[in-house]
């Protein structure tokens, strides 16, 4: 492998914490098969990971003391296992992120950018959920929840979508997208478990993280796409070639790994819908015993 690894489960949950260390230096600029519309639509999903996933974080410790979980020990490994692996995939990216900023590719920009629309996005939703008894606690929880269940989404269809893997030609980009997707799905359920324990199982719960999937969705493309644009305008690669490759991997029925997301993604609306109910299981092993973890 190419990169340090150290496997450490202090917290003793279901699943440990990889403390990696990449070096990006010699990571070439579109090292996404020497396309410059996928290495920017990567790159994208990149800048919104630091902000993103101390977002997940934060929320999931807003309510770590709440007297319906405080308690549960089993609960409490597994958050502090999630804000571990969280913690690591946050230091990653942001190494990577920074790496990119030598080839005059603007990411820091994004990732401030990333912040900015999820504190105002969070507060304004507050604001507007107040009336219903809806805390900021809650709406934090909720997109937290709808955005863990999209990443986690996302890294078991790179898990299995052999087109995406096969562009993936550098060997350090390629094992930092592989481990962030095993790591998503072995926490996969750390979040809903918070906000189900919190918010228990009722009508309410239901359409709030059901509503909650579908805003931060619209919200994730719209603003994933902006970046994505910008990219490529920066580096004057926003032309036919770099958007048919982002159609034909990210969008089109046979290979995108946004399309193949589909099922998966509409499982979340079922009543009583569980995360562990999307069986990753050997996928994980598979791909665990691959990658020497
Ligand atoms: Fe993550
Ligand atoms: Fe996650």
């Amino acid at each position: 492998m190419n990169a340090k690894v150290n496997i450490t489960n202090r917290a003793g949950a279901s699943f440990p914490v990889r403390r990696m260390q990449f070096d990006f230096n010699n990571v070439p600029e579109y090292w996404m098969d020497g396309s410059a519309g996928l290495t920017h639509f990567m790159t994208a999903l990149s800048a919104l990971f630091p902000a993103g996933e101390k977002f997940f974080i934060d929320s999931v410790r807003a309510v770590r003391q709440h007297p319906a979980i405080k308690d549960n020990e089993a609960l409490q490994k597994e958050i502090s296992g999630f804000i571990g692996q969280e913690a690591m995939h946050t230091h990653e990216h942001a190494n990577f992120n920074a790496s990119a900023q030598k080839f005059g590719h603007d990411v820091d920009c994004l990732e401030q950018y990333t912040h900015t629309a999820i504190q105002s996005f969070r507060k304004s939703a507050a604001f507007m959920g107040k009336p219903f008894g809806i805390t900021q606690q809650m709406i934090d929880l909720i997109g937290t929840t709808a955005l863990e269940h999209f990443t986690a989404t996302i890294a078991s269809e790179l898990l299995r979508n052999e087109h995406i893997q096969a562009l993936m030609t550098d060997e350090t980009m390629k094992t930092m997208w592989l481990w962030h997707a095993v790591e998503e799905n072995e926490h996969k359920a750390v979040a809903y478990d918070v906000f189900e324990n919190v918010f228990g199982k009722g009508v309410k719960a239901y359409v709030a993280r059901t509503g909650g999937l579908a805003l931060a969705m619209v919200v994730l493309f719209l603003v994933q796409s902006y970046f994505v644009a910008r990219l490529l305008k920066e580096d004057n690669q926003l032309n036919i070639e770099s958007l048919k490759d982002i159609y034909t991997y990210g969008y089109s029925p046979s290979k995108g790994i946004i399309s193949g997301m589909g099922k998966e993604m509409l499982a979340y609306f079922k009543p009583g819908f569980h995360p562990n109910d999307l069986d990753t299981v050997s996928l994980l092993e598979h791909w665990k015993a691959k990658l020497g973890f």
